[in-house]
Formats: structure tokens, sequence, C-alpha cells
């Protein structure tokens, strides 16, 4: 795993999420905490709350000894998978950094993903309406995960996402670029696979 740390996009979250605080942030693939989560933890002195959501056991358990409130499970629900056939025709039609690696893999690594993730919790970011929304999740749940946390919560004032150029954020990067509500405020396209951030006009 990739850890988001003390780089140019760690600082923007960082500016960022302080520059709204207080506010509840969420923060979906928390990993171990170690990484990008530590760039909330000025927002979180400043009275924010980080909501902050991993999948995997091993690294919920170092993630909740970091002072946010950790969450254990499947960001959506193992339904809101990006479909075989979509990640197929994904791969094919649009050239991103996924096409560093041979389509075979990339099915295996959705297979091996929803194998773990049916037994878990589901659906953990459904009700959080948090003011700052990190993306960094699987890399076949960005769109759903975008449906719930940004487009059907009314609190949402800044996105920020990772792998804007490759499967995970690509389609959301998209439509918040071509959107008149949204305001792009940071992004760096070369910054592994790119990253941006995004603020609502008010
Ligand atoms: C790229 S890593 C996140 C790195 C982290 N943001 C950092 O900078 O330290 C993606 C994380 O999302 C977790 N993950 C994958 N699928 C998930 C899901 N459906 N729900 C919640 N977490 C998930 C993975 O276990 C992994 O730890």
């Amino acid at each position: 795993m990739q850890e988001i740390y003390r780089d140019e996009f760690w600082a923007q979250l960082n500016f960022w999420s302080k520059k709204i605080s207080p506010c509840t942030i969420l923060e979906i693939g928390g990993g171990t905490g170690d990484g990008s989560t530590t760039a909330f933890f000025d927002a979180i002195n400043s009275g924010s709350k980080v909501y902050s959501v991993e999948a995997r056991l091993e690294r919920f358990q170092e993630l909740k000894k970091k002072p946010v409130e950790a969450l254990y499970g499947c960001s959506v629900s193992a339904g809101d998978y990006m479909t075989k056939s979509q990640v197929k025709d994904f791969y094919k039609t649009i050239k991103t950094t996924l096409n560093n690696n041979p389509l075979k893999v990339v099915l295996g690594w959705r297979k091996e993903e929803l194998r773990t993730v049916k037994d878990l919790p589901q659906n953990v970011i459904k009700d959080i309406h948090a003011e700052f929304v990190f993306i960094d999740g699987s890399p076949f749940t960005g769109q759903k995960e975008f449906y719930y946390s940004v487009e059907q919560n009314p609190m949402i004032k800044i996105i920020a996402l990772d792998d804007v150029n490759d499967i995970k954020n690509f389609h959301n990067y998209w439509q918040l670029c071509t959107s008149t509500q949204w305001e792009r405020v940071w992004e760096n396209l070369t910054l592994r696979n790119g990253a941006a951030i995004f603020m609502k006009k008010s």
C-alpha cells in the first residue's frame, strides 16, 4: 500500500482541512493511519472530527490507535463494486495508469477484494455527512463512494481525490472538472497517479 505522507498532496490535505476547521472529515481508505490520516491531525487539534474507514483488519487495528473515529468494514456494499464487464470496458476504452497492469491482474484484484469484503460490515459511509471527503479506498468503488458521500450529502464543501488518472477516481475527477458547481483548488497530475482537490462554489 502506497501511503500519502509529507508530499505535496499531504500538504494540501493538511491545508484545506485546517482552512475549514472545525469540520467533519471522512477519509475513505485510511490504511494504518500512518499516511494521509496524519494530514488531518492539525484539523483534529482545532476541533474537527475525522471518520476513517478501512476494510483490512490488520490495518484497521493500527488505524484505531490514531485520534480518529476508525470504522471497520466496506465503505459501500459488495454489490456496489464495479462489475467485471465495467472494469473490462474501462480498461479497454480509457487509457490510464491502470493499463500498466495486465487486465487479468486487475480482474484478479477485484475478485480478491470481493471475496474479503462480502463478509465485512457493509455501507459504512452511508450515514456520514462530512464537510470534507477524501476518496482513497478500493479502485472499484470510487464512483459509488462519490455518489453517497458527495452527491447525497448536503454538507459537502471540499472533496479530495487520489488516483485521478486511474480507475478509482477518473470519472469523479472529470465530473467535478466539468461541473459549474465546483472549483478545482489544487491538482498535480504527475504525482503518482494524479491527485486533485475541489471546493464547492457558494
Ligand atoms: C491506497 S490505500 C489508502 C492509503 C491511505 N490513504 C494512506 O495514504 O495512508 C487504500 C486503502 O483502502 C482500503 N480499502 C479497500 N477497499 C475498501 C473498501 N471497500 N472499504 C474501505 N476500505 C477499503 C484498503 O485496504 C487500503 O488500506
